[in-house]
């Protein structure tokens, strides 16, 4: 229904990358060294740290508190299906046992454990598929600019290590070929890596802020859109179906940012949520632990009440993760997804209080919505969040339907309202 007015066919989603479109919600933690400074995660690149003194960070990289479990708990909580965890950052400090091939790891610290296992199997002892982050650039290791073939080796063996040593991966999350588009990244090499040991994983590489859903090596799973809101994809004719993501961060640093207070609302993320889905795209949300590998607070309440508002709508068998888009349009950011022959209208800014930062829409409250092209006969309309009935036109000549969507009740504001219109 995305490209209802393409007369070119859309492929069929290999069954990796269908799945990952159903998992919806996702949650990405960015952790590593940098935590201890409290700047976000550029720290190192942006106060020009030399490395032999950034690396110092290790004699006090204890990860006493970090805990898989703890993460994939809070995942589970909020309504998130897998988490996207940094294996390597630009800083080219890793979490895991690089069994050799690198000094700058977590068994040369007094964590002595490697936190990719724990993680992993923290995240399956939940339900939740685990992924891995990892940095195609590195600020330490001097190869990347002095010998660019020889990195790129350690690179590939990098990612085999992550492949044969932590069970089924649910995809690679790779980030940082932006920093040298120009340069042969052997990407055929890499990915060929990981279809050899992980078919099933799905393959991601970040493109970055600026070039946003943009495709790239014919492996590539899934776009991204990283902090930009997700348009829907034009997908017929293209050889393959490719899935889209975007990511975002709670105060707008990946690595925890003791000086930033900028933090987004529950109200906001709802709606971020919304909007990707719209697009049929997953939102992968940030946090950054503490220096000591805490869950931050903030966030984790946020969340929970995200997964509140997640479950008000359906849960797992909701219509925020099995919706499908379609290509009717209504007014302002309000769209309409499709889920089991039903017709699901999402309506926005339905309060004079209405969280607007997300879309900058103007407040509009109750009254009539207007949607265009919808061709099938809907019998009755209702909220999801209270069961109410809801009066609704529509003239199938035109594609045309009004709803008419009625108030919050006093005490009640679910940031989007969802009506479902059900077709018999
Ligand atoms: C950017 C940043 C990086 C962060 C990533 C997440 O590429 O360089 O710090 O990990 O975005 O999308």
């Amino acid at each position: 229904m995305l490209d209802a007015n393409q007369d070119k066919p859309i492929p069929v989603p290999a069954p990796r990358i269908a799945r990952f479109e159903r998992l919806g919600f996702g949650m990405f933690v960015h952790w590593g060294l940098y935590a201890q400074i409290g700047r976000g995660e550029w720290a190192k690149n942006n106060q020009k740290i030399p490395t032999p003194e950034y690396m110092k960070l290790m004699e006090t990289f204890t990860a006493k508190d970090f805990s898989g479990r703890a993460l994939a708990k809070l995942a589970k909580r909020a309504g998130m299906k897998y988490i996207t965890l940094t294996s390597r950052h630009h800083d080219g400090f890793s979490l895991y046992d690089t069994r050799g091939l690198s000094k700058l790891d977590v068994t040369h610290t007094p964590a002595k454990r490697d936190l990719i296992k724990d993680f992993t199997e923290g995240c399956r002892a939940e339900g939740i598929l685990p992924m891995l982050y990892c940095t195609t650039l590195d600020w330490s290791d001097d190869r990347f600019s002095a010998d660019f073939p020889a990195y790129l080796e350690y690179l590939r063996k990098s990612i085999e290590i992550l492949c044969t040593h932590y069970g089924p991966i649910g995809g690679f999350w790779f980030d940082g070929n932006w920093s040298n588009p120009k340069a042969d990244w052997q990407e055929d090499k890499l990915y060929g890596t990981i279809r050899k040991h992980q078919p099933e994983a799905l393959i991601i590489n970040n493109t970055g802020i600026g070039s946003e859903g943009q495709l790239g090596n014919p492996e590539i799973d899934s776009v991204t859109f990283e902090r930009g809101r997700p348009k829907p994809l034009n997908r017929g004719g293209h050889p393959k179906y490719v899935a889209a993501e975007m990511c975002h961060t709670m105060n707008f640093h990946w690595g925890i940012a003791n000086q930033d207070f900028n933090y987004l609302s529950p109200a906001h993320v709802i709606e971020e949520l919304c909007l990707a889905r719209r697009a049929g795209a997953n939102l992968l949300m940030n946090l950054g632990p503490s220096a000591s590998g805490k869950l931050p607070d903030y966030e984790s309440a946020a969340w929970k009440r995200v997964g509140d508002w997640i479950a008000l709508h359906g849960g797992d068998r909701g219509v925020i993760y099995n919706g499908r888009p379609t290509s009717i349009v209504g007014t302002g950011d309000d769209f309409a997804l499709e889920m089991n022959g039903d017709l699901y209208l999402f309506v926005l800014d339905l309060t004079a209080t209405a969280n607007t930062q997300a879309h900058g829409a103007a407040t509009r409250g109750p009254g009539k919505r207007e949607f265009q092209g919808v061709s099938s006969q809907f019998k009755r309309a209702c909220w999801t969040d209270n069961g109410e009935d809801l009066k609704m036109e529509q003239d199938l000549g035109t594609g045309h339907l009004v709803l008419h969507a009625t108030g919050y009740p006093y005490g009640s504001n679910t940031v989007v309202r969802i009506a479902r219109l059900q077709a018999s």
